[in-house]
């Protein structure tokens, strides 16, 4: 045999090798793949028999008893079973404190504070799965040690008005965004040994009125906007618990909606863990058990003797009771019960710390920073005026049941002080008065009215006709002026922002407004921090800031993350997850006047939430979704897809190169969104369908790959009441926001 004739035989055998390899990987990765259902198939069986077993012996009341509250966050068990009562734990960022077993008052023990986690909208702004993931992970660890079974949270719903007493509780105004980092939370917490209560399902989207308004909306602005964060967190991550909203859709209340308990729920997504409802959201018995509702909270108004009764009767099938105990007992095998002597003990570990100062440090975003004024130099600013009661103030509480008793909150103020010791010399001025509870009860000062929950008006005194407070400026102005820099702190704070009541506008509370002008006249140079969970009016205090900062309601560790940022140690990369607009009546819901509402809310707008209004519209925001900037710049180039035309089972890959071109080594949030043309149907301008957190070192530059798969494209199909897939021409445009794409690349979706 001559040389080439081994050389070839030789590759021959490599080939048939890799071949042969790759068979028995494929053959592997099926047999584990089997196993692995056989595994979980036999758990479930497993499970399921167990749980047939112990219903087997259950009275018919044992059943009913463990349908409704037992105390205000407890339901029952079966004692004589050995199956614990379920302990519920709000709030979506952080275990609340310990309240009386049946009323709203805390015990006010000395061993129930924990850690307060940054709110909904700041971990949203890291547009991070796998912050969302460390977060849950906190979270678990901190119930598990307080005995709890299930979080009640996180509330995932969308952020359709900017408004909205809980838009710094949810995540976004996109559903992507809000899917991925509910998947995200939701397996962290359930990863780590406690239940996820996914809530508000679904539609609760305003605080006015919320326990009346009904929702009116397309099956397609539903399916492809408000559902799927609670679709992903159940499919993909197998929440265990579903809260029931206290609104209603189509006319029928969330705790009794057939539509959206039975049919979608259970039906097509496959949950099979246990809705409970919103507290005191139960509205009836027949209807609600027959709908899909498991838990009747608190109390059992409608789930006790009702129930009971309905079931003897003939009105409710007993294989419903059995079917609601069955989900229940799913969720009570898979969270082991911890004993009532071990769970109150101090929460709050350092890792939580780290865990939340992470999550705090990602979350920031850098609106503006002309002549890169940030990060400080205290060589040039030897004297800096800090100014605003939001420097001094904490947010852990506020907010009702996402109130946190914080072990420890540092505030902006503390963390500058402790950073900047011997380096500069700070000087504090309150400048206002932080809007409180009393000036709600009073018709405080927001600008105009503010709305109660009940749809009630508490007329606030004029705020054109209200005067700053004369101490307080003209302590702010000398401060001021006798300062190299000034950082002054704006925003709101967790009474403004609140479960049960909208702000009826965007207005910087406490004549924020007018203060920042009064300061510019004696020191323009003023770096603005915004301390907020939703959007401001900022179009005021923008022109007379040369930078600003969002720094949110941002955990025990807020302070720390904001002043690591403002002094370089980090660089900020937070994204917004939702639109600033220029004036509230740019965003559509207020643009079409189906909000404010009363009984009815009209989803005008439809699938044109958020920035697909703005884009669509043509409507510039102030700031706009997905925007954050960096202490360095990145480029974007060589963009790549692997195929030119893609069918309905394909994924869009794509690359591209990305570059650090500073100095600073840093995280860029790359984002890719599709604008369809070319179709019959008609979309938004453009839409998120996939997002990278990416870390670039100074002058490097590294390969991205986003893939997207071409079930993503399809929309609901009103005609079919199904998912389609309308073929035409689908442009990828990469960029570092909704408004900065850097890359467009053209490809041809063919059915
Ligand atoms: C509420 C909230 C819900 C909370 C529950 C228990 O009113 O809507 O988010 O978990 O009551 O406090």
């Amino acid at each position: 045999m001559n040389l080439e004739e081994r050389r070839l035989l030789s590759i021959d055998f490599i080939n048939y090798t890799l071949v042969f390899l790759n068979a028995y990987i494929c053959y592997m990765k099926k047999t584990i793949f089997f196993l692995c259902v056989c595994v979980l198939g036999s758990c479930n069986a497993g499970m399921d028999k167990k749980i047939d077993e112990l219903i087997a012996q259950m009275t018919l009341e044992e059943k009913v008893d463990m349908l409704h509250g037992h105390t205000m966050f407890t339901s029952a068990g079966v004692e004589r079973l050995g199956i614990a009562p379920m302990k519920y734990a709000d709030g979506p960022f952080g275990i609340r404190e310990e309240l009386e077993p049946n009323s709203w008052m805390p015990l006010r023990l000395t061993t129930d504070s924990a850690t307060f986690f940054p709110t909904g909208s700041a971990l949203a702004a890291t547009w991070s799965e796998e912050m969302a993931w460390l977060y849950g992970k906190g979270m678990a660890e901190e119930a598990r040690t307080r005995g709890k079974d299930m979080i009640l949270g996180p509330a995932i719903n969308i952020q359709r008005i900017p408004t909205g007493g809980r838009t710094y509780e949810y995540f976004s105004e996109d559903p992507l965004l809000s899917a991925r980092l509910a998947v995200g939370y939701v397996r962290g917490v359930q990863d780590n040994g406690a239940a996820a209560c996914i809530k508000h399902y679904a539609l609760n989207n305003q605080e006015n009125n919320r326990g009346m308004v009904d929702v009116v909306i397309s099956q397609r602005a539903m399916r492809e906007i408000y559902l799927p964060p609670f679709r992903a967190a159940v499919e993909e991550a197998g929440a265990l618990g579903v809260m029931a909203a206290y609104n209603k859709v189509a006319g029928s209340w969330c705790a009794e909606n057939d539509m959206l308990l039975n049919k979608i729920l259970r039906d097509e997504w496959g949950f099979r863990g246990m809705v409970i409802s919103d507290w005191y959201g139960t509205h009836s018995t027949v209807k609600a058990a027959l709908s899909g509702l498991d838990v009747e909270m608190p109390g059992n108004n409608f789930f006790g003797q009702a129930l009971l009764d309905s079931v003897r009767n003939g009105s409710v099938p007993e294989e419903v009771i059995d079917q609601k105990v069955a989900n229940i007992l799913r969720v009570r095998l898979t969270i082991d019960p911890i004993e009532e002597t071990s769970h109150i003990n101090p929460v709050s570990t350092p890792e939580h710390g780290q865990i939340v100062y992470e999550v705090a440090s990602k979350s920031i975003v850098l609106l503006k920073n002309e002549s890169n004024l940030l990060p400080l130099d205290l060589d040039q600013n030897k004297t800096i005026a800090v100014i605003g009661d939001n420097a001094i103030r904490k947010n852990a509480t506020g907010g009702i049941g996402a109130g946190v008793k914080a072990r420890y909150e540092i505030t902006p103020m503390e963390a500058l002080q402790q950073k900047t010791r011997d380096r500069a010399n700070l000087v504090f001025a309150r400048g206002y008065k932080g809007f409180s509870w009393r000036d709600r009860v009073r018709g405080g000062v927001l600008g105009g009215e503010v709305l109660t929950g009940t749809g009630g008006m508490l007329s606030g005194s004029d705020a054109s006709a209200a005067q700053l407070d004369p101490d307080l400026l003209a302590e702010a102005l000398e401060v001021a002026s006798g300062a190299d820099l000034v950082l002054f702190f704006a925003g709101n704070n967790r009474e403004v922002e609140t479960e049960g009541a909208d702000r009826t506008n965007m207005i910087l509370p406490s004549l924020q407004d007018e203060l920042i002008r009064e300061i510019a006249r004696v020191n323009p140079n003023i770096i603005t921090v915004v301390v907020t969970g939703a959007p401001v009016d900022l179009s005021n205090v923008d022109q007379y800031s040369k930078a600003m900062l969002v720094s949110w309601f941002n955990g025990s560790e807020g302070g720390n993350a904001l002043a690591d940022v403002l002094l370089g140690t980090v660089v900020p990369s937070g994204k917004l997850p939702f639109t600033f607009p220029v004036r509230l009546e740019d965003s559509p819901a207020y643009a079409l006047k189906t909000y404010p509402n009363f009984d009815k809310a009209h989803y005008a707008e439809d699938i044109f939430v958020g920035y697909r209004w703005f884009d669509s519209r043509k409507i510039d925001p102030l700031y706009p979704f997905g925007h954050g900037l960096s202490y360095t710049g990145f480029t974007y180039s060589l963009p790549q897809t692997n195929k030119d035309q893609y069918r309905p089972n394909d994924v869009i890959t794509v690359t591209f190169r990305l570059e650090n071109t500073g100095s600073f080594n840093a995280e860029e949030v790359v984002q890719l969104y599709i604008h369809r043309s070319g179709t019959k149907v008609e979309f938004p301008e453009k839409e998120l369908k996939a997002f990278r957190r990416i870390q670039v070192d100074a002058g490097k530059s590294k390969k991205v790959t986003l893939k997207i798969p071409v079930s993503s494209l399809r929309h609901w199909d009103e005609t079919a009441r199904d998912w389609a897939l309308e073929p035409g021409r689908a442009d990828l445009l990469i960029g570092t926001s909704s408004r900065d794409i850097r890359l467009t690349k053209r490809v041809t979706i063919l059915l």
